[in-house]
């Protein structure tokens, strides 16, 4: 149900909620916004109140708040600027349409899993709606009665837009899609997906070897250029460093829309210091600036667009990041870096020299002139009362926050995107060097010790704390990992996109007996709740790289977003795990198991 309260009323309803633990934990966390053209009109995603604020400009005024059905990830203005589309993330999303002077709600439309990065067609004709967990894309047609259809991403589809000519649609991926295992000689990147928009035939291009975190994307005014936001990593170096992007490079990639070609992945880092995990990405009206913000280091990075086009110096460790240099013969200029008054800057909307962005865990937006001064200060502007943060909240944002790592190259979530894996192998060095693992996600940590593949830490606690010193390079309070640990206790696992009304479907079930057979045998290590024994095996799975036969038994909860698969992510798919991997066989009938039964068994394990 949408409800439409003023302000007024919002705030006795915080204030007079009877529950003070759940009122401590009211936060806004303002993840995206849109500008109305007049620039008088702000309108604010706010993510974890699920809520859309309306913001009069310039006062900064908070004047209107209406409710959403789940939490809003996105939302824009149709190009008549009368309707404001959220997209409202739910294992059954909706897309709410709404009145944008009005704040009534005039259509609910439905969407596949965790809708987000919604794009417009200039026309206001057709909706793009990427279905995150679904790997597809909703096509909407917005005329009264008009119909959908699906069209296939390849992973975690996050970001669309559309060229000014209505003809594509760009769709950016957020991981990779591979076997990660040193065999494995394809290209490890997540994809950027061209939607032709009228045959909706679809052309998958790959960022850069090594990208990862995949999180904005926008097409330039004139329609020849994209912008992507990612991170290039280095996964094939033993990360000893952090320095000079030796682990992680934070980019901008530029596509050439026409030529569907990555022309340039541009380093915003400097060498000194990291510009930790680009999030959203937008361009001024007339294309010569383009702007990204930094959701890890704080900050915003404007970068002047025609010097991205041209050629870049290799000044850090990966061959595939290069960075602008000044260079005044070639009239190039690199980025210029603004420190935010917020924390944890995500989506932003650019109207004029203005751009307004969203800061997630100070329930603020900045303003940034890019007229001013070069050391004039960004204003703020309050969306509700400052919020005090509790252990948990504090963990969450300490868990984002690449301000704690040595030079600010990266945070925890930038090998762990929202707590869960980059779909990566990295050869940590706590159990030798050489030995490439397959990142973690971190669901149910604190509860299936012990950590890593291989068992070499006892506890969460104790993985925490040194992926703060080893990983981060940082010497942090014990206070701030506690915090963290608390953040991590209370991830809730999100509901497999395998279920169907949230029940297993029939083969699911089928395969759910399967799964309990003895003589089948997967429950005698993966036991139900935690789908772990919390013990060590030898499953024959050592790789010739490998030093151990024996594997700590992962929990198999959310397996349906964790791929690739096993130590050393040397398989894509669960059923390449059970068929050509025959896992399981030390304890039962695997390998006699029929086509359709590896199906049902496969489609239990994915619903999880
Ligand atoms: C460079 C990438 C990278 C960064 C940055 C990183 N991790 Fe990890 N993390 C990994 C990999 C890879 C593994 C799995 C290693 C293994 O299995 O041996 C892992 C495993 C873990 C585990 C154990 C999970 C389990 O189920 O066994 C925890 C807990 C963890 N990381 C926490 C953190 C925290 C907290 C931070 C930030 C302080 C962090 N990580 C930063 C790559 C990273
Ligand atoms: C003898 C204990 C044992 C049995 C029996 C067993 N597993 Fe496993 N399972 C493991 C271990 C240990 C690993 C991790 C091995 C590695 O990383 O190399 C694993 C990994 C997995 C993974 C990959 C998870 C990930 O995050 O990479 C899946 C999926 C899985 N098992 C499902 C099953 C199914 C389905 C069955 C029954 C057919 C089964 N297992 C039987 C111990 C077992």
């Amino acid at each position: 149900m949408l409800r439409v309260t003023v302000l007024a009323t919002m705030v006795v309803l915080l204030l007079g909620s009877e529950e003070p633990a759940a009122a401590a934990e009211q936060y806004l966390g303002p993840c995206a916004l849109a500008v109305s053209k007049d620039a008088k009109t702000l309108y604010v995603a706010n993510h974890d109140a699920r809520q859309v604020s309306w913001v009069a400009l310039p006062a900064g005024k908070v004047t209107r708040r209406v409710d959403m059905p789940a939490e809003p990830t996105g939302l824009l203005l149709s190009p008549d600027a009368a309707t404001l589309i959220v997209t409202c993330a739910a294992p059954k999303s909706t897309i709410a349409v709404l009145d944008a002077a009005t704040g009534k709600l005039l259509r609910s439309i439905p969407a596949g899993h965790t809708a987000t990065g919604a794009a417009i067609s200039p026309d206001g004709k057709r909706l793009y709606v990427c279905n995150r967990f679904d790997n597809d894309v909703s096509v909407i047609d917005l005329a009264p009665g008009g119909k959908a259809t699906r069209v296939k991403a390849v992973r975690e589809p996050v970001a669309a837009a559309v060229t000014p000519d209505g003809k594509t649609a760009l769709v950016a991926n957020h991981l990779p899609n591979t076997r990660t295992d040193p065999f494995f000689m394809g290209d490890i990147a997540p994809m950027l997906t061209f939607i032709d928009a009228e045959t909706l035939a679809i052309k998958n291009i790959p960022l850069p070897r090594g990208s990862i975190n995949v999180r904005g994307l926008c097409v330039s005014p004139d329609g020849k250029y994209a912008y992507v936001t990612h991170l290039v990593c280095n996964f094939e170096l033993t990360p000893v460093q952090v320095d000079v992007g030796w682990i992680n490079s934070n980019v901008v990639s530029v596509v050439d829309v026409q030529q569907r070609k990555i022309i340039n992945t541009v380093g915003l880092d400097e060498t000194f210091q990291g510009a930790g995990n680009p999030w959203g990405v937008a361009c001024t009206a007339d294309g010569k600036t383009v702007c990204v913000t930094h959701a890890g280091s704080h900050e915003l990075s404007v970068v002047h667009a025609a010097s991205m086009a041209g050629k870049l110096y290799q000044m850090f460790t990966s061959t595939l990041v290069g960075a602008i240099a000044q260079d005044p013969r070639a009239g190039t200029y690199p980025p210029r870096r603004i420190e935010l008054p917020g924390k944890g800057p995500r989506g932003l909307a650019v109207v004029g020299s203005k751009v307004y962005i969203a800061e997630f865990f100070s329930d603020t937006l900045a303003v940034v002139d890019l007229e001013a001064e070069a050391d004039a200060v960004p204003t703020t502007i309050a969306l509700g009362p400052k919020p005090q943060l509790t252990l948990r909240r504090r963990g969450q944002l300490l868990f984002h926050d690449a301000s704690i790592c040595y030079q600010h190259w990266q945070s925890c979530t930038s090998c762990h995107p929202d707590a869960r894996t980059d779909a990566l192998n990295w050869d940590l060095m706590n159990d030798g060097v050489g030995n490439f693992k397959n990142t973690k996600s971190m669901i149910l940590v604190h509860r299936t010790p012990p950590m890593m593949a291989e068992g070499v830490r006892k506890s969460a606690e104790e993985a925490v704390r040194a992926g703060l010193s080893h990983i981060l390079f940082a010497d942090r309070p014990e206070e701030e990992a506690a915090a963290i640990d608390e953040y991590l206790k209370r991830l809730k696992p999100v509901a497999s996109p395998h279920l169907v009304d949230g029940q297993l479907s029939p083969a699911a079930q089928r395969g759910k007996k399967l799964f309990e057979d003895r003589q089948v045998g997967c429950l005698s290590c993966h036991p139900a709740p935690l789908y772990t024994d919390l013990r060590k095996h030898n499953v024959g799975t050592r790789s010739p790289y490998g030093f151990v036969d024996d594997f700590d038994t992962p929990t198999l909860i959310e397996v349906w977003r964790s791929a690739p698969y096993l130590h050393d992510g040397r398989y894509l798919t669960v059923k390449d795990l059970l068929v050509e991997g025959k896992h399981g066989k030390q304890r039962g009938r695997v390998e006699k198991l029929s086509e359709s039964e590896i199906a049902d068994l496969v489609e239990f394990v994915l619903s999880l």
